[in-house]
């Protein structure tokens, strides 16, 4: 007997309780958020699912390392645990604590950045963008065609463009390719795979240039199921030995473990070059704190070191997969456009075409984050023209290339019943599309605008 219901392969031991809201007091709060969901306080917030970073429930094992972490300045037990499970994990000599994801990139981007450099992604992540260009270098995605169309089923619409990639090295020459980073899952591209094949046709390129092969590896545990299911020769493999052998693949790993790493704070990096290790931990002691903790407590680190383990869990990412693949199924279903196939922590909503009626300068994707809000309680965040739009000389916008609004789900937090709540809010929200409006900026920083910027909706 198969049965359908996703079940979560865990029982709730703590409860952390949800103020429920009316659509009254939400457009109050909204209101006074100046339309921006990011400047909501969460009490304010039913389902929230502004983003999978660091919102983790932690398991009884984790919160047991919690209470075992050793807090010593230098050469703490904890950080043995979470050495080894790195090492284990990525087969890495070299491993270097930070205390997020945009620590290790902004050590790393500082030493291998600089002007005249160039770096190339499937899609760089906003912050590993913000650090490279910080250093004077620049960013440059290449991703497959497939990937910049919402409705293509090409099965790994992360992968990187192989032929691009040859293209921009010899475009700029090969000395001056800082690294490859392949960004798994690819989070800006949809939260979209990355298969085995393409990950080895990246290396023999980096390798025939000589150039720094980086994985990011935030999500490589969802990439890696994905792998299993879609591509036939893994079928046979376990997660992490899928992830393991996507590690050997590389020069060297950055990861924020506020993802897959299943905690709510930590990241580090792991590389095979000794040289460039030192330096890194060089810079790492300057920003962030001492070799063996870089900016973590001991607790912290004993979490990571089991979440690295769980994570793998052919139950738990089942679940987590069947989950958001179920949220994003059913409402495509009901007609909402969403980038496929759903990823893997996220669902994308197309909201340039769902609001078809709204202009992009009057920012779709900013107008559906603001109904979810409203009619659900629900947190979203706009990955589109509010994100990423530029202004020409004349100040007209620049739109993003797509407007997208993210529906980034939290691991372990949220039941069947949250997901099932969020599908009924799409019913109402298509049933009073054609009332949607969009919405003008009244305020904007000159930096990262999305954070801060004020809007009112546009009479
Ligand atoms: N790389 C990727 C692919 C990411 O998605 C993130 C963070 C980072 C690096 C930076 O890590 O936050 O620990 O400094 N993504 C979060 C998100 C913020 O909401 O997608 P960090």
């Amino acid at each position: 007997m198969k049965h359908k219901t996703i079940i979560e392969p865990f029982k709730i031991k703590m409860v952390e309780t949800i103020p429920l809201t009316d659509e009254k007091e939400r457009e109050e709060f909204l209101k006074t958020a100046h339309y921006n969901t990011f400047l909501l306080k969460s009490d304010q917030v039913i389902i929230d699912f502004l983003t999978d970073s660091g919102t983790s429930a932690m398991s009884t094992d984790q919160w047991a390392g919690i209470m075992r972490g050793d807090e010593s300045y230098a050469g703490a037990r904890s950080w043995d645990r979470m050495r080894e499970a790195i090492h284990d994990l990525t087969g890495f000599q070299y491993i270097i604590p930070t205390h997020q994801g945009r620590a290790a990139e902004s050590i790393l981007f500082t030493l291998l950045g600089g002007n005249d450099k160039i770096f190339i992604s499937n899609t760089h992540f906003d912050t590993t963008r913000a650090n490279i260009e910080y250093s004077g270098a620049k960013a440059i995605d290449c991703i497959i065609k497939e990937g910049m169309i919402p409705s293509s089923l090409h099965p790994f619409k992360g992968n990187m463009d192989i032929e691009e990639l040859e293209i921009n090295i010899n475009k700029y020459g090969e000395k001056n390719i800082g690294a490859v980073i392949l960004t798994v899952t690819n989070n800006s591209g949809g939260g979209q795979p990355v298969s085995m094949q393409n990950a080895i046709e990246v290396r023999e390129v980096c390798k025939k240039y000589h150039i720094p092969y980086l994985i990011d590896s935030c999500r490589i545990a969802e990439n890696s199921y994905f792998i299993c299911k879609r591509e036939k020769e893994y079928k046979n493999h376990d997660y992490r030995s899928i992830a393991q052998k996507m590690f050997s693949l590389a020069d060297g790993t950055i990861m924020s473990a506020k993802k897959d790493g299943l905690v709510n704070m930590g990241g580090f990096m792991a590389l095979k070059d000794q040289e460039m290790s030192d330096a890194c931990t060089n810079l790492l002691i300057i920003r962030e704190g001492f070799a063996t903790y870089g900016g973590l407590s001991g607790r912290d680190m004993e979490a990571i070191a089991q979440g690295l383990v769980e994570v793998f869990d052919k139950d738990y990412l089942h679940y987590r997969i069947q989950s958001t693949t179920y949220l994003g199924e059913n409402i495509l279903a009901m007609g909402i456009p969403i980038v496929q196939p759903v990823g893997g922590h996220a669902v994308y909503i197309d909201a340039k075409s769902f609001y078809d009626h709204i202009p992009v300068d009057h920012f779709p994707g900013q107008s559906l984050v603001c109904d979810l809000y409203l009619q659900g309680g629900i947190r979203t965040v706009e990955i589109g023209s509010v994100m990423f739009g530029k202004y020409d000389d004349n100040g007209i916008l620049i739109p993003a290339p797509m407007e997208l609004v993210r529906l980034a789900i939290p691991r372990r937090v949220y039941t069947q019943s949250h997901i099932d709540y969020v599908i009924e809010t799409f019913e109402f929200i298509l049933k009073g599309k054609e009332k949607a409006k969009g919405f003008k900026i009244t305020y904007e920083p000159k930096f990262l605008r999305h954070f801060t910027a004020h809007f009112e909706p546009v009479s």
